[in-house]
């Protein structure tokens, strides 16, 4: 997975940085290289010589060394790699990079980038909490820096709480999700839904003007005040859309469940928990002219949340009864002309047949488009990073290929802008640089 990997270690300066010279050590065994920066507080912490003998690679830390400008400038240095990680990734860094702060080597190299960016970051539980740290994290998620930790634990100082750096081996895990393998479990990875930004500026904003509601991730339907049930939806779809919607001008509001991604920059973002709250609120959001439904609402809630934790009685487990939630698609297709929007594209989750069930979908939603996806067992829809999708509508059924979700999301956009502007005048991407 990592074999052949470029890497860009920049080393910040915290108790946390001993734990550097292991992660070189174990991202080297998977077959990546390593180069390392280190900020001048780092080398109180380790030295450039342990760095550069466990890479086996040169260590820049200053800025202005002229052999370095004169064998690989920074530009070309932080371009070289295939990912930059940050870790440790102290509240001083993050504050500088959030602040786009080029005044050492480290800081020059994260602000001349152009590739992907993942934090690690390690500091005292209060300053991980100071509101000021947090919102540098925003920034920085919004930016298109993915987060791996930091996690609880005790730290240097004796305080408890989250700030000691994830361990090295949950690092290397987080760096092998950047290139698609699947996370452990256990661990979670806060992935940039702005990672696009760059390349939204360049979109054409031929949304501009249209308004828009996407819903994305599961419901929870609460069983009692600490049960509930739900499902895998990760959101990344329906996440990516608004945010792609969004780039191309429109004014999106996203309904989302429970999902463990930040909302999307330029997106207003609703957070709910049940399919009521989702209906209630794209209901609220009315007139649009776009709606596109991705969520994986819950069928059915618990017909009488209990008011109190159920508890085991020694006899029969208790029968939980269900009760049809509503279903948004379908009330929101139907709903009276004034409020219906002009274009409504439904998501058909199939585990068989898929183009036939989206087609008899579309006829019993009553909606435009299905975007009809595949979600059995193997293809590693549900929660992975790409998709499947067959774009059926009313007399055509177009088969896009596997495309990432941002990929699916931005083919979307641009033929819901098609759809808006006539086949005549076809969205245009303006080239970088223009
Ligand atoms: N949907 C919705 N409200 C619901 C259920 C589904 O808005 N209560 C939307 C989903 O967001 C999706 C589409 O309906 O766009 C299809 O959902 P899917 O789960 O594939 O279909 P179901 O309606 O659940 O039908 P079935 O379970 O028979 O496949």
């Amino acid at each position: 997975m990592l074999k052949g990997k470029r890497i860009l270690l920049v080393i910040s300066g915290g108790i946390a940085a001993y734990k550097a010279l292991e992660l070189i050590r174990r991202l080297r065994e998977r077959g990546a290289s390593v180069r390392c920066a280190m900020t001048k507080s780092a080398e109180q912490f380790v030295t450039a010589l342990s760095v550069s003998s466990l890479s086996g690679e040169k260590v820049s830390t200053d800025l202005f060394s002229l052999t370095d400008e004169a064998e690989m400038g920074h530009i070309e240095l932080s371009r070289d790699a295939d990912l930059i990680v940050v870790a440790p990734a102290t509240a001083n860094i993050l504050a500088r990079m959030a602040q786009g702060l080029a005044d050492d080597m480290a800081t020059t190299l994260l602000l001349a980038t152009d590739k992907p960016v993942l934090a690690a970051p390690a500091m005292n539980v209060r300053m991980w909490y100071h509101p000021a740290t947090q919102r540098n994290v925003e920034q920085l998620k919004k930016d298109g820096v993915a987060f791996i930790g930091p996690n609880d634990g005790e730290m240097a100082c004796g305080e408890y709480g989250p700030g000691r750096m994830a361990e090295p081996l949950e690092i290397v895990a987080a760096i092998e999700a950047q290139f698609g393998k699947p996370l452990p479990k256990h661990l979670t990875l806060v992935e940039p839904a702005g990672k696009r930004a760059v390349e939204a500026l360049q979109i054409a904003q031929d949304l501009k003007g249209k308004r828009a509601i996407v819903t994305s991730g599961p419901t929870y339907e609460a069983i009692d005040p600490v049960r509930y049930i739900a499902n895998r939806s990760s959101g990344k779809q329906g996440h990516a859309i608004a945010a792609a919607l969004a780039a191309r001008g429109a004014e999106v509001t996203l309904v989302t469940g429970p999902v463990n991604l930040p909302d999307p920059p330029g997106v207003k973002t609703v957070h709910v928990e049940a399919a009521r709250d989702m209906f209630s609120a794209c209901f609220l959001d009315l007139p649009v002219d776009i709606a596109v439904f991705a969520a994986a609402v819950a069928d059915w809630r618990v017909a009488v949340e209990a008011s109190q934790k159920i508890k085991k009685t020694g006899d029969l487990p208790p029968v939980l009864k269900l009760a049809e939630n509503p279903d948004i698609l379908r009330a929101i297709s139907t709903t009276d002309k004034k409020r219906r929007p002009a274009l409504v594209v439904g998501f058909a989750a199939e585990t068989e047949t898929v183009v036939a069930h989206a087609q008899k979908k579309l006829a019993s939603k009553g909606c435009d488009w299905i975007l009809a996806n595949d979600v059995s067992e193997g293809t590693g829809t549900f929660g992975g990073d790409s998709n499947t999708v067959h774009l059926v509508t009313q007399g055509s059924v177009e088969n896009w290929p596997r495309l990432s979700k941002p990929e699916v999301a931005a083919r979307l956009a641009e033929r819901i802008a098609q759809h808006f502007s006539g086949p005549k005048s076809k969205p245009v991407l303006v080239k970088k640089g223009s």
